[in-house]
């Protein structure tokens, strides 16, 4: 819960970060540089050391193939809370996906919460802050009161050609 918390919060402050995100390209571009450099060095790790039914964890830059087989498994395993709606193609041809969340029985008919992430190819933080979330939601029971209300539309990355 704590968590969730914090990677919302962590969420807000990275939207917050994109409003100011021109000013700060103009100064320390080249210091945002090294740090993705650097992270990219995880770009292909292995990850099959995790106990996770899926290849992914958030300590690593992952592949859209990753994300987008988290959210299938996720469609398959949990097909009374999660629905994953394909709702078209991206320039390049690429299937964009919006994963629904809801206990209700009739989902669709209750007040609904919009998260999203991977708009711009650079933001490496936002399809991990949108994927965090999901995993909390779906799969940690403690955090099942959040669903109560409210159903969640969560679209991890927005742009996945990364233009
Ligand atoms: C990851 O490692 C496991 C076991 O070492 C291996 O079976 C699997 O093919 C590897 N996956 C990739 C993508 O390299
Ligand atoms: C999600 O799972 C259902 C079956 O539970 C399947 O019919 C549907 O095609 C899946 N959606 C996607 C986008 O894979």
């Amino acid at each position: 819960m704590m968590s969730l918390l914090f990677a919302i919060a962590l969420g807000c402050v990275f939207i917050t970060s994109q409003i100011v995100a021109k000013e700060s390209e103009l100064v320390s571009y080249s210091g945002f540089q090294t740090v993705i450099d650097n992270q990219n060095t995880n770009t292909n790790k292995n990850t099959s050391d995790t106990k996770a039914a899926y290849n992914l964890d958030w300590t690593s830059y992952h592949r859209l193939s990753n994300i987008y087989a988290f959210l299938t498994y996720l469609n398959t395993t949990y097909p009374r809370l999660v629905q994953l709606i394909n709702i078209g193609s991206s320039y390049e041809k690429r299937p964009l996906y919006v994963i629904r969340i809801s206990s209700s029985p009739s989902p669709g008919t209750r007040p609904a919460i919009w998260i999203d992430g991977g708009f711009h190819a650079r933001e490496w933080i936002s399809p991990a802050v949108a994927t965090y979330i999901i995993q909390q939601l779906v799969e940690v029971p403690a955090n099942a009161k959040l669903l109560s209300n409210v159903d969640w539309y969560i679209m991890p990355v927005v742009n996945p050609d990364g233009l």
